[in-house]
């Protein structure tokens, strides 16, 4: 064969420009310099050891599946030029040369074991319990909203998870309604919160930083699935003391008259029955969520809305207009209800 041939030249060139735009595809689709894989909830930026080590294997697998991609289609085009049937040759079929299947048995057996050993290393380590010292953590979830228990500090608080860095967390999942599923992408894949059956997963926080790590529930739970949003904080450790400090308070008493008012409206008004506020020994209820320390969250309903007064406002008077199938209904308060609930949420620091 001489690759003076003008159809050897073409399989060779034709092959070359295939390969060269499949790799600039897969550069696309791939490159951390693109906004699309900076967004918030990208799984491409990990921010955990165990994120990391999902995005390892992830990494491992795109790359041995994109070399065979374009392997297979450079040579399924070189072939079809240089061997398709012209005037004066015929094309050719062979049978049964054991070399090659031997060659074409043993690639995929090994790309195979290439992709499947750290595979199964990584479910291995993910599957061990949480290291010694971990926080834990329960995440409870609700239709539609997250319920964050710390057990050993006492403290309860809904759809904003404060974690401290580079110390593990052990999160156990459990759900009081239906199937929901936990996931954080940049520090943890998703497990589900299954009813009457406890979960767990773990990761250790590797990067602390003042914007929060945006969350979902990942399986579909009913009408407000997409709204069932929550925020994970990372902060350094003495950060995190401090909000811990501050978690374990009970509220501090209205002084304020329109505050004032405010806490007998939220009585008056039902609140009570499905809220707690450690503090008011009025509220206790445990539908809906805690709001001992409402006021400083940064977002309200299940993290769907910044926590501005105007926002909390839109939020009591009409619940269900906002997060469709909402449990907290519609409650027909008065302007001056509003005013008075408003005032007395924002002093809930
Ligand atoms: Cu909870 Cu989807």
């Amino acid at each position: 064969m001489s690759g003076s041939r003008p159809g050897g030249m073409i399989a060779i060139i034709a092959s070359l420009v295939v390969t060269g735009v499949v790799t600039f595809l897969i550069y696309l689709a791939f490159a951390e310099s693109l906004d699309a894989v900076r967004q918030p909830m990208t799984t491409f930026v990990p921010k955990s050891d165990n994120a990391e080590l999902v995005h390892g294997v992830y990494k491992l697998i795109f790359w041995l599946a994109g070399a065979v991609f374009v392997g297979i289609m450079a040579l399924t085009l070189a072939f079809s030029l240089v061997y398709r049937e012209r005037p004066g040759r015929e094309a050719r079929q062979f049978h049964g040369n054991s070399r090659l299947e031997v060659v074409w048995t043993l690639i995929p057996v090994l790309l195979v074991v290439a992709m499947a050993v750290p595979t199964f290393s990584a479910m291995s380590v993910l599957s061990k319990p949480a290291p010694q010292g971990a926080l834990q953590v329960v995440a409870v979830g609700h239709q539609w909203w997250w319920e964050f228990q710390y057990p050993e500090l006492g403290i309860t608080t809904a759809n904003e998870l404060h974690l401290p860095v580079n110390r593990p967390v052990n999160v156990t999942l459990r759900s009081v309604d239906v199937i929901h599923s936990f996931w954080v992408p940049q520090l943890t894949g998703k497990i589900d919160n299954v009813p009457g059956h406890d979960n767990h997963l773990w990761f250790t926080p590797t990067e602390a930083r003042p914007e929060p790590y945006l969350a979902q529930c990942a399986e579909f739970c009913g009408l407000s699935h997409a709204n069932m949003r929550f925020r994970v904080f990372v902060s350094e450790t003495p950060a995190f003391e401090t909000w811990v400090k501050d978690a374990k308070t009970e509220r501090v008493a209205p002084s304020a008259d329109l505050a004032k008012a405010g806490e007998q409206q939220f009585t008056a008004s039902g609140c009570i029955a499905c809220h707690t506020i450690r503090g008011n020994p009025t509220a206790v209820g445990k539908i809906g969520p805690d709001l001992t320390h409402f006021a400083s969250r940064t977002t309200l309903a299940s993290a769907m809305m910044d926590r501005t007064p105007e926002n909390v406002r839109k939020w009591l008077h009409n619940p269900p207009a906002i997060k469709p199938g909402s449990l907290m209904p519609n409650l027909n308060l008065s302007p001056e209800a509003l005013d008075k609930l408003v005032a007395y949420l924002d002093g809930l620091k």
